[in-house]
């Protein structure tokens, strides 16, 4: 057998890890300077947790959980995304009684059992944000600025940031209703799908991509013809707030999002560089889950982006590339005994935060040089018999070609001297 990696799932080597750093720094950066503390949650949740706060009749649910018995017979679930996990959280742990406002971010794989093609797998990455607590519409706004402010400082420009609000349980019942009767006028002209969503999940014949259906629903009522008064104030500041930030946005009375979660604000971002899978993100408020998993009731808000398809982006514009590979030292060792002195004069310049490399293939000096170019070394260290005989090495400066011999007994001090090396002793600097 040839052992693969999963359907659905992908290898990220180290060329493209590079990449992936790049963009988690930059997450890291925008999360902490908009003060949202990293948070970890299990790889693994109660099945439960998921089916009642993503919702029975979802794709998600339905169809598209890794879900499991333990030989204890309980239910588990690989996360298929984050709020339900955070929300988890921040209940167990009381958060909220600590402080009124939690916000929260995390970096996480998911896994959803969908049909891969090209910006989907089933198990992908997310970085998402969640604030706790504001009922404001203030924090709305601060969390797509938020999203919006990672993809502008990754060079993403021309990205449309989609809005609708959903509504809330006091305005979404009575449309739901008046969306039902439209529907149920069409039925026979819906998708098999969408006849049964009519009656589960009747928002969700909104968001289905067969052309009949949309065909038929092109003139169906939208919620925000039918938002109650305050969840029309809200809608009403979002928009506001957003335009005081000069933040653009599109309004899309279709939007309604495949988590049945969401309350009021809701949006996506959507990119023209992706083909069908065009959300990058999507997000919006979700002011009764809390209550609903069992916590006191707490407005909240939150987005998540797929990192794949972000990446994808970045690479299709050349914005992010591959950190180059490089070292500041490659000790180039001739014989046994000569490894034997390399890798400890190696231990002692690595501890001493020096980034060296050597390799033990008793290579031929030709082949070690060029492995050390490569490599875009500075300086190389030469240790070969001749040199060992007489306790000595030879420090090569690459970028002026001059060479000078030593004592191996006081290389570590002098090339770490030429190499101006500010580590203190004992301690590897950070970074790589
Ligand atoms: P979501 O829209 O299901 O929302 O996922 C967010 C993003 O994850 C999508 O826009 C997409 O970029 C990426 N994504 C989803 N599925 C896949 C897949 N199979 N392959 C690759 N990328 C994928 C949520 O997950 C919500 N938890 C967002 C949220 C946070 N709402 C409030 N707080």
């Amino acid at each position: 057998m040839k052992y693969q990696t999963v359907k659905g799932t992908h290898d990220i080597l180290p060329d493209e890890v590079s990449r992936w750093r790049t963009v988690e720094e930059v997450v890291r950066r925008m999360m902490a300077a908009y003060h949202y503390g990293e948070i970890r949650t299990p790889v693994f949740e109660h099945t439960e947790l998921f089916s009642r706060s993503i919702g029975q009749d979802t794709d998600i649910v339905g169809k598209e959980m890794y879900t499991f018995e333990d030989a204890g017979g309980r239910s588990l679930t690989l996360s298929p995304e984050g709020t339900a996990p955070v929300v988890r959280s921040y209940i167990e742990h009381g958060l909220g009684a600590k402080s009124p406002q939690v916000k929260l971010f995390y970096i996480a794989p998911m896994f959803r059992q969908e049909n891969p093609q090209k910006g989907r797998f089933r198990q992908f990455h997310q970085f998402g944000m969640e604030a706790l607590g504001p009922a404001d519409a203030a924090q709305d706004v601060e969390i797509i600025a938020l999203a919006m402010g990672i993809y502008r400082r990754l060079g993403l420009a021309g990205l449309s940031l989609r809005l609708n609000s959903v509504g809330c349980r006091v305005c979404r019942p009575g449309y739901r209703d008046v969306l039902r009767s439209f529907l149920e006028e069409r039925g026979d002209r819906l998708c098999h799908d969408c006849r049964q969503r009519t009656q589960n999940n009747p928002l969700r014949v909104l968001d289905c991509k067969r052309e009949e259906c949309r065909e038929q629903t092109r003139d169906a009522p939208l919620m925000s013809d039918h938002l109650c008064d305050e969840c029309d104030r809200h809608f009403s500041r979002v928009r506001e707030l957003l335009e005081q930030l000069e933040l653009p946005y599109d309004l899309d009375g279709r939007l309604v999002r495949g988590l049945d979660y969401y309350t009021r604000t809701a949006f996506e971002v959507i990119s023209g560089q992706l083909g069908a899978q065009d959300a990058l993100g999507g997000g919006g408020r979700y002011d009764d889950l809390v209550e609903m998993l069992g916590g006191p009731s707490t407005p909240a808000v939150g987005f998540a982006a797929g990192m794949e398809r972000l990446l994808l982006v970045l690479a299709q514009k050349d914005l992010v590339r591959p950190e180059p590979d490089t070292v500041d030292l490659f000790a180039v060792l001739l014989g046994a005994r000569a490894r034997d002195a390399g890798l400890k004069l190696l231990e002692q310049l690595r501890r001493r935060g020096i980034r060296a490399e050597t390799d033990f293939l008793d290579r031929s000096m030709k082949a070690q040089m060029r492995a050390a170019n490569r490599l875009a070394a500075s300086y190389t260290v030469i240790i070969g018999e001749q040199e060992l005989s007489k306790e000595r090495l030879i420090l090569k400066n690459m970028s002026e070609g001059q060479q000078e011999e030593m004592d191996l007994d006081e290389a570590v001090e002098k090339i770490c001297r030429a190499m101006g090396s500010a580590a203190p002793k004992g301690e590897p600097s950070a970074g790589k």
